[in-house]
């Protein structure tokens, strides 16, 4: 199959809905990251999206949709308050939510659960796309599952050429990181997957949230999760990574960095901007100034890693307060949970 990449102008996005119609797979931008698409009442469309990222069939996917009416056709039950007052702050944008399923939705969309995640994306390129197909989109992220989600066309293409028909070129994402997934079936929120709307964020409409034990810490042999996702060694440079954190960061950066390149190694930092200078002539690529900016460069750098066949791979900790939550949830997954404060 010929992969096509096209700027998402009226002619591109027609016949985007179209494929998505049909039964194909499209991808697409969101805020947050690129989505692989397909019609999510269709279940022979939904398999195709799990072949093509070679994705776990435990691992559910989120259905999106492109108004607040369309989400009746797709749960079950009354919307609680909390989740009524979540949707009136946070969409569009990105925000998931998990409620009861409708009967209608299929089961390998949901994985067998009797939960459905729904988020309604404030790309207007994805609305667009979801609008014209009329149809709810389910959709990953457009990776190989175990890579880091795409930021850009070009990372898609780089894990999807050949697999899928069309992708369209929206540029770089906003937000970088996947959406928050909350589930709002019980009274007080909990946040499965930390996202570009922070806890604080979510305590503030809700009164509280509570944060998932899987979002930080490893899970321990057996453990139930509440989000499959979190199973999954995910969004892994091929590099061996390790987080620093602490004040003596840049000094332990700094020496194990010379002891790798002294052994022949292909050593590579990845730092905030502030702390550039201290690394002198090695090799680092900057995370930006702050969470906001390691949030948008952070999928995009491990895919550089790679590219630059860097191992070992050293990065910088942030600190774990509002986006910071995310940016270090998927580091740590990166790193298998290598984290040391120093
Ligand atoms: O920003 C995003 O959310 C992107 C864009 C494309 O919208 N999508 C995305 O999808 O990140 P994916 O499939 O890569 O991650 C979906 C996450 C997984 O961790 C999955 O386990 C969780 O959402 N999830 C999906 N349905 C769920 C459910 N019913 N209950 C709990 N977790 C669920
Ligand atoms: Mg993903």
């Amino acid at each position: 199959m010929i992969t096509r990449v096209l700027p998402p102008d009226e002619n591109a996005v027609c016949e985007a809905a179209g494929l998505i119609r049909a039964g194909e797979l499209v991808a697409f931008p969101t805020e947050t990251v690129y989505g692989l698409g397909a019609n999510a009442l269709d279940e022979n469309a939904v398999e195709k999206i799990f072949l093509a990222k070679g994705r776990p069939g435990d691992n559910p996917l989120i259905a999106h949709i492109s108004g607040i009416d369309q989400i009746s056709s797709l749960i079950s039950g009354e919307i609680l308050p909390a989740a009524r007052r979540m949707m009136d702050a946070f969409w569009p944008g990105p925000l998931t939510m998990v409620f009861p399923k409708a009967e209608k939705v299929p089961m390998r969309v949901t994985a067998g659960l009797s939960t459905v995640a729904i988020r309604f994306p404030s790309h207007p390129v994805a609305r667009r796309l979801i609008d014209q197909a009329g149809v709810p989109i389910a959709a990953p992220s457009a990776n190989r599952s175990g890579r880091p989600s795409p930021t850009r066309a070009a990372h898609v293409l780089e894990d999807m050429n050949g697999k899928i028909p069309l992708i369209l070129d929206g540029g770089a994402c906003e937000v970088g990181l996947e959406s928050t997934v909350l589930d709002v079936t019980g009274e007080i929120p909990r946040i499965l997957r930390p996202g570009g709307i922070t806890r604080q964020q979510i305590a503030a409409v809700a009164g509280a949230a509570l944060v998932d034990p899987a979002v930080l810490n490893p899970l321990k042999p057996g453990q139930q999760v509440r989000s499959p996702g979190m199973k999954y060694r995910h969004y892994a440079p091929k590099g061996n990574l390790t987080v620093l954190g602490g004040a003596g960061a840049v000094r332990e950066i700094l020496n194990r960095y010379d002891r790798a390149a002294a052994a022949g190694k292909n050593p590579l930092i990845l730092a905030l901007e502030s702390d550039f200078s201290s690394f002198g002539n090695r090799r680092v690529l900057s995370l930006g100034a702050d969470a906001r900016d390691m949030a948008e460069r952070l999928f995009s750098a491990l895919r550089e890693a790679d590219a630059l066949g860097a191992d070992p791979i050293f990065s910088e900790a942030v600190s774990k307060e509002g986006v910071g939550l995310a940016v270090m949830n998927r580091l740590l997954r990166a790193a298998a949970f290598q984290y040391e404060e120093v």
